[in-house]
């Protein structure tokens, strides 16, 4: 669809969206930036209150189709504080924020299969943007989405808030010094427990406060089985992208920045299930993920069962449960620290600085400085995609007997590897593989400068990383 019939289309006409940009405020150097929320469940919350107590910050909005869920308390609660007590406006409809002309800056916060289309419809009215991760729900939408902050000139800053550690850009002058020989895979691990979400006889209808059509917006109309209608959208393919694309997403992101890769490898496969118990989600529970990034390989492995069956705790590969592991000739870096090969400590890097990722892009906005995030939209985009497209491999993928795949991937080492410690980690937790069979993902072959699938299974791939949107509320595409 073109932009203009977008405009047509849309219930809110985007009306004033075309003078937005030139009607944006122009800052003075001691100004507050002023600062809108959309989306404030678990996450906005948590960036409401850092930014009510951020210095040259004004929180002046919220924005959230429930306010029974967590935005009405927090309003309250705000008001009410010994320190600071501050009056936050309140929206239902994101649109009523947007329309505002005293807000420089919005912060994305709601469900990932919003964050494209509000980052979109943001930058259209004239506010700079931060868009918590992923940016995208599929990779199309996160490509417009690319396209329409580089049209706007407005800061747009991606939320993988790893991406401000010290430890990061200490570990590449490190490897560059030649500390460890070459690397040999740069591994990424999201070993975080997850247990059942529950799953409803009959649908459940949403929460009598929450505006369920604007909630959904973008996503299809579904029954709803799970018993907590927040949050565990996460799990269902309608809304979320799974635990790859919620905490993976982060040492996705890392792990390629490690390898120097700033596309897509050509070819992509997962493995995995959702093994344990039956509930309503669908997204894989537990995954490893094999990029073929040249020279240097990247492994992800997600894992939701815990070390062992009954007990509260993961499992741990290389001192690391959730991060990344860079594999080494002569010994590993975790996280911050960098061991031998027999995992003595050889040095430590700096931990901090992700707590500054969101000052930071207050800072880019005061400064008017769209090249200084530390994390751009475009990196932000294509972490993302590195999350949709082995999930767009499993959804295309079989369930087949564990023997069967070993055959398949036993000529290359580092995969076998990662295979087996898959079977170990089910092994342990008790799951019968015959009975439940991991699904071995599609093998895709993607092309990176145009973003589409080719070769056999491009003409099922292509539609998956498109996406498709309930009229009311689709994506624009942006040239
Ligand atoms: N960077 C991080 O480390 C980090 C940590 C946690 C969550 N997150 C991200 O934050 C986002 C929210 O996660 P959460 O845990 O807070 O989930 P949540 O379900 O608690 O909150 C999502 C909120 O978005 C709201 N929402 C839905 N449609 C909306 C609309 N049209 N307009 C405005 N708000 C709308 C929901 O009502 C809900 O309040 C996710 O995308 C998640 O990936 C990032």
């Amino acid at each position: 669809m073109k932009r203009r019939d977008f405009l047509k289309s849309s219930a809110w006409t985007v009306l004033g969206t075309l003078t937005a940009l030139s009607s944006r405020r122009v800052l003075g150097a001691n100004e507050n930036i002023r600062v809108g929320i959309i989306g404030v469940g678990r996450q906005g919350s948590y960036h409401a209150e850092r930014l009510s107590k951020m210095a040259g910050v004004q929180l002046v909005a919220l924005a959230d189709p429930d306010p029974g869920y967590k935005m009405g308390l927090l309003q309250q609660e705000l008001a009410h504080r010994e320190d600071n007590p501050l009056e936050v406006d309140v929206h239902r409809d994101f649109r009523a924020l947007l329309d505002r002309k005293d807000i420089d800056a919005v912060v994305i916060v709601s469900c990932n299969h919003w964050h494209s289309l509000h980052s979109i419809l943001a930058l259209q009215a004239g506010k700079h943007v931060y868009v918590e991760k992923p940016v995208s729900h599929t990779i199309w939408e996160g490509r417009q989405l690319v396209n329409m902050a580089k049209k706007s000139g407005l800061v747009v800053q991606a939320g993988l808030h790893h991406r401000s550690r010290a430890c990061w850009p200490e570990a590449i002058e490190y490897l560059k010094q030649g500390h460890l020989g070459k690397v040999i895979c740069s591994c990424g691990l999201c070993y975080k427990q997850r247990d059942s979400i529950g799953l409803l006889e009959s649908p459940a209808s949403p929460p009598s406060t929450c505006d369920y059509d604007l909630w959904l917006g973008p996503a299809q109309e579904q029954p709803i089985r799970r018993p907590q209608f927040h949050y565990d959208w996460h799990w269902l393919w309608n809304t979320g992208d799974g635990d790859l694309g919620n905490q993976g997403v982060h040492q996705v992101d890392i792990g390629r920045w490690m390898l120097g890769q700033d596309g897509y490898p050509e070819h992509v496969l997962s493995i995995g299930g959702r093994f344990g118990y039956k509930d309503a989600g669908e997204t894989p529970n537990t995954q490893i993920v094999f990029y073929d990034y040249k020279p240097v390989p990247m492994i992800f492995e997600v894992r939701g069962l815990p070390a062992q069956p009954g007990v509260r705790g993961m499992s741990i590969y290389k001192k690391t449960r959730i991060g990344n592991v860079l594999e080494c000739e002569g010994g590993y870096i975790a996280e911050e620290t960098v061991y031998d090969k027999q995992g003595k400590k050889m040095h430590t890097f700096s931990p901090h600085g992700g707590e500054l990722h969101l000052s930071r892009f207050i800072e880019a906005v005061r400064n008017n400085t769209p090249q200084d995030v530390p994390c751009s939209i475009l990196d932000g985009h294509i972490s993302s995609a590195l999350c949709h497209l082995p999930n767009i491999s499993h959804q295309l993928g079989a369930q087949t007997a564990a023997a069967e795949i070993t055959e398949k991937i036993k000529a290359d080492v580092l995969q076998s590897e990662a295979w087996a410690r898959f079977l170990e980690h089910l092994r342990v937790n008790q799951q019968d593989l015959e009975k439940n069979r991991p699904v071995l993902g599609a093998a895709l072959t993607f092309d990176g400068t145009t973003e589409q699938f080719t070769g056999d299974l491009a003409a099922q791939a292509n539609p998956l990383a498109r996406g498709h949107y309930r009229p009311k509320w689709q994506v624009p595409a942006i040239d």
